[in-house]
């Protein structure tokens, strides 16, 4: 094992600052977080990446969960990784073309093996594979160099340690030791986040999961049990415009900064991970191109091109950023299914972007034709299906003045009512495109 890091003794006294127990420390985000927010929703689109050990078994990221796979053996998978197609920039690269602005990938998922070079733990990239490479140092630089954000997924559970204990609903791996103390459990996961916000540059966010595992426990998912104050306190003082989300499934806790979705838009819950009422926070809904987060080696069940541009269209719509999944393969390459999808939202990107990125969701809220998104004084009109022949677009706030094709820049006729104003769809359209935009103009800001 290796030595432990230390916190500068005054940051950790800041830190053991009391707060009452039962209490929470009141958050108020700081001028410079209020701006990564911001930042945070003009961006609009992120890929997710869930890549670790579990990948080489091609059965998705909770493999080690299933009762027949044994923990001991699976940590020796360790010693087989070489990921030797690896190549971070042609990764961000194909990333950055899609049009997203940020990428979010898995340091150390529920398995507890760590992506990164960590000095509390060997069971990690260099020190338990031959690889011996820090994936996430690589993945950083090359992000660094292509001008796209990082953010950090992070586990909370841990499916392999002694100090998770006592363990929650996952997990129940035969003879796994549990005879360790969970405060020992929080110091590490703190100074685990200490080297991944001192190593690797401007982190965007750290994007945690798994405090649902123990919700059925005493303490369940409380701020207290899991350490939250101080954790997030130690990432905002580390780096001070890094956001805190929490994919807990529940309307966010004091200390963070967006709310996420699982493999919903906010508002819908078809999945049944998204009925928690939708806050004033950024939001950003995770899902993935496929049917799994880690590489599944007989899923092929994509997404086309199409219907995740009218996905991402949809969270726009609905005021949230999207993050997209993608798993890589093994030998470190991204699916061939997943570069066709990336190039093919990247070439719609090219014309549509500033549709859906840098602006809000609209006034008008989603209906069966589609979605509004708006940017100052103007409107997007985002029709999703091609059966309307035109569009009462209820909103009275401002005089619209002028209605255009967004791509061909042709007048699209309209006439105002009381209420709003219909919009004639042209006849001709491409009604086989994934998205016809209209563009609509008001006297002022909207
Ligand atoms: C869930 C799963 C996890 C995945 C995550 C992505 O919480 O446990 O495997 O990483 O969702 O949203």
């Amino acid at each position: 094992m290796k030595t432990k890091f230390c916190l500068p003794i005054a940051f950790a006294l800041a830190l053991a600052a009391p707060v009452a127990k039962g209490e929470q420390a009141v958050y108020t985000p700081t001028a410079e977080i209020l701006k990564a927010r911001e930042d945070f929703r003009d961006k609009g689109f992120g890929i997710f990446i869930h890549w670790g050990i579990y990948s080489m078994l091609g059965s998705g990221e909770w493999v080690l969960n299933d009762p027949d796979i044994y923990h001991n053996e699976y940590k020796d998978l360790a010693r087989g990784l070489y990921p030797s197609q690896f190549d971070a920039d042609s990764w961000v690269k194909a990333i950055k073309d899609s049009g997203a602005k940020y990428i979010c990938i898995t340091t150390r998922h529920h398995d507890g093996f760590s992506m990164f070079d960590s000095k509390h733990t060997d069971y990690d990239i260099v020190d338990a594979t031959p690889f011996k490479r820090d994936i996430i140092k690589e993945i950083a630089d090359a992000c660094g160099r292509h001008g796209i954000a990082l953010h950090f997924y992070y586990s909370q559970l841990d499916w392999g340690r002694s100090d998770y204990n006592p363990i929650g609903r996952t997990g129940h791996e035969p003879g796994r030791d549990t005879s360790g103390d969970w405060n020992e459990y929080t110091a590490f996961m703190r100074d685990q986040l200490t080297e991944l916000l001192t190593n690797y540059g401007p982190v965007g966010a750290i994007w945690y999961d798994g405090m649902w595992d123990r919700d059925e426990l005493p303490g369940g998912m409380s701020p207290e049990l899991w350490d939250l104050d101080r954790q997030y306190a130690l990432i905002h003082s580390l780096q001070p415009a890094c956001l805190v989300g929490s994919n807990h499934h529940t309307t966010p806790f004091q200390g963070e900064d967006i709310q996420i979705f699982e493999r919903d838009k906010p508002g819908e819950n078809e999945a049944g991970l998204s009925g928690q009422e939708i806050s004033k926070l950024p939001l950003e809904t995770c899902q993935t191109m496929n049917t799994s987060w880690g590489y599944r080696i007989r899923d092929n069940k994509y997404a086309s091109v199409n219907e995740l541009i009218q996905y991402l269209v949809g969270t726009a719509g609905r005021d949230a950023n999207l993050l997209l999944n993608i798993g890589p393969r093994p030998d470190g390459t991204l699916p061939p299914q997943a570069l066709e999808r990336l190039a093919g939202i990247g070439e719609w990107m090219k014309e549509y972007a500033p549709t859906v990125q840098g602006v809000r969701g609209g006034p008008v809220g989603p209906h069966d034709w589609g979605v509004t998104t708006k940017k100052g004084n103007k409107m997007y009109l985002h029709v999703l299906d091609g059966k309307d022949a035109a569009i009462f677009v209820p909103f009275a706030g401002a005089r619209l003045k002028k209605a255009v094709d967004y791509k061909t820049r042709k007048p699209v006729r309209f006439h105002l009512t009381s209420e709003g104003a219909v919009v004639t769809l042209p006849a001709d359209r491409d009604k086989g495109a994934p998205d016809y935009v209209v563009e609509l103009e008001y006297d002022k800001t909207i």
